[in-house]
């Protein structure tokens, strides 16, 4: 790779023409049939959109790989007739990161959904991308072992998308995200070239972690055909219990008091009173109607007596720092019902306003209570509503903006008020969505012209002809060696 090529500005690539297209349809159509490969526009209206607010995009293909090969063979046509193909999981991605902006290809791995298997003694499962992940986790649950990563889309959302994103969830507080878990990834680069990454073994220090650079680069580097995942024992022993208080400040004042005790409980979900005011009008009754804000606290371990300590340990806590009230989950249906709002909350905030913005920032922990003040200050000044919930435990918060086409632009404002404060409290302006196209522009507030150069010139050394996923993650700008 010469300095020139390094150094030179990225373009943003043309949508391809009506001869590169009549091309490449014709070098697919001698692979894939009819079910496979999607030209109708009916057939490719669900592959425009995903579920974030990017708007639809519509592809000029969509094609449904069924094996590694298949991958491969698209790449090798679409490089030929220099086609742009964005690589798409279930869907659910919040980001934007699998529309096909440019149109072109959409590569869709929902079909690589097999678990290929599960190795106990190597505590390990190796599946397709395109398995949901909910599949994944109970199918290691029957063998007593744990995939702790649980986006709470995780029974309509794939793990190879996972992978893509690095998703989180709210066990992420004790156990990490899914970065945590990858052991080997098999990977078609953008040349079509086929690589094995990481290693199917506890450990490794085997040259650079390439497989780590395919984790969160959300199909820009490379298409992930199969994934091992670490998995740990399962822990069988769950405690869940529900903290009420006044308002989301003194909430997050007590659950940062909670992890300076010394406890980490497996998650410590907060809900402010705009996300509780949008369960209540959906499914009344379930969290109580004083509360200003609430907790979801939940502790696990190999034995009762250890969950049920722990719980007690960061209930007294959290009393002590203001709580108004503890409700401990009796049974499995009391979790669920405590569970089940939580895990549709960002579909029940989309039903209370014609548009939702959805962010998913990270502050230090610490800065937490900072961060859900200038939230609240932000809604008020910019005149838009502004829900806070999410893993606050980790310093993840989804803020989300409500608003009507009448306030777009105070909403836009909201929206670039809640990421600069993000930043100037040392934060990350995402913890599990990844940047996709949504936040696509917001990424010089955290980084520097020289580190996205640098993204860039890796991004230009493993796709030279920049047909991957074109226009996702990082700003066209100049690369750096
Ligand atoms: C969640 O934790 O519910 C999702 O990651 C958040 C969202 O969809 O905004
Ligand atoms: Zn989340």
């Amino acid at each position: 790779m010469s300095i020139e090529l390094l150094t030179r500005p990225t373009r943003e690539p043309l949508r391809p023409g009506p001869a590169q297209l009549r091309e490449v349809r014709k070098a697919l159509e001698d692979r894939f049939d009819e079910e496979r490969l999607l030209v109708n526009a009916d057939r490719r209206q669900a592959y425009a959109q995903d579920w974030s607010s990017a708007g639809r995009h519509m592809p000029d293909l969509v094609v449904k790989a069924e094996s590694t090969a298949d991958v491969q063979a698209v790449l090798a046509a679409a490089t030929e007739h220099q086609v742009p193909v964005t690589p798409r999981g279930l869907g659910t991605g919040k980001a934007g990161g699998a529309l096909p902006i440019y149109g072109g290809i959409v590569l869709s791995m929902e079909r690589m959904n097999r678990i290929e298997g599960i190795e106990v003694a190597d505590m390990q499962v190796t599946a397709g991308p395109g398995t949901v992940t909910g599949d994944l986790m109970r199918a290691v649950e029957e063998q007593g072992l744990f995939y702790p990563p649980d986006p709470n889309s995780f029974d309509i959302c794939s793990i190879g998308g996972n992978v893509a994103c690095n998703a989180g969830g709210p066990r992420a507080l004790k156990y990490g995200t899914t970065k945590n878990y990858v052991r080997a990834l098999q990977v078609v680069l953008p040349t079509g070239k086929l690589v094995q990454l990481g290693q199917r073994t506890a450990k490794s220090s085997t040259g650079y972690r390439v497989a780590d650079l395919i984790v969160g680069s959300e199909g820009t580097l490379g298409i992930i055909t199969q994934v091992t995942m670490r998995l740990i024992p399962r822990p069988d022993a769950v405690e869940t219990a529900l903290v009420s208080f006044a308002n989301a400040v003194r909430a997050s004042e007590a659950l940062t008091a909670v992890i300076a005790a010394g406890i980490v409980p497996r998650t410590l979900e907060l809900l402010d009173h705009h996300a509780l005011d949008a369960v209540r009008a959906k499914t009344p009754g379930r969290f109580p109607d004083d509360a200003g804000a609430v907790i979801i606290l939940e502790t696990d371990g190999r034995t009762a007596k250890q969950a049920f300590e722990d719980l007690e340990r960061a209930a007294d806590v959290c009393t002590a720092h203001g709580a108004l009230d503890v409700l401990l989950a009796q049974d499995e249906a009391q979790r669920k019902r405590i569970w089940e709002p939580r895990r549709v909350l960002s579909v029940t905030l989309r039903e209370t306003a014609p548009r939702k913005i959805s962010e998913d920032i990270v502050v230090p922990r610490s800065q937490i209570p900072t961060m859900l003040a200038a939230v609240s200050r932000i809604g008020e000044q910019r005149r838009v509503r502004v829900a806070a919930y999410g893993h606050a435990g980790d310093g993840n918060l989804h803020v989300n903006v409500l608003f009507d086409d009448s306030s777009t632009e105070r909403a836009d404002a909201a929206v670039r008020d809640v990421i600069c404060e993000t930043v100037r409290l040392g934060g990350t302006i995402s913890g599990e969505h990844g940047i996709g196209l949504l936040k696509r522009d917001f990424l010089p507030l955290e980084q520097s012209e020289d580190l996205m150069g640098v993204q860039r010139a890796l991004k230009a050394t493993l796709d030279p002809h920049h047909i991957l996923n074109p226009g996702k993650v990082l700003p066209p700008g100049v690369s750096a060696p």
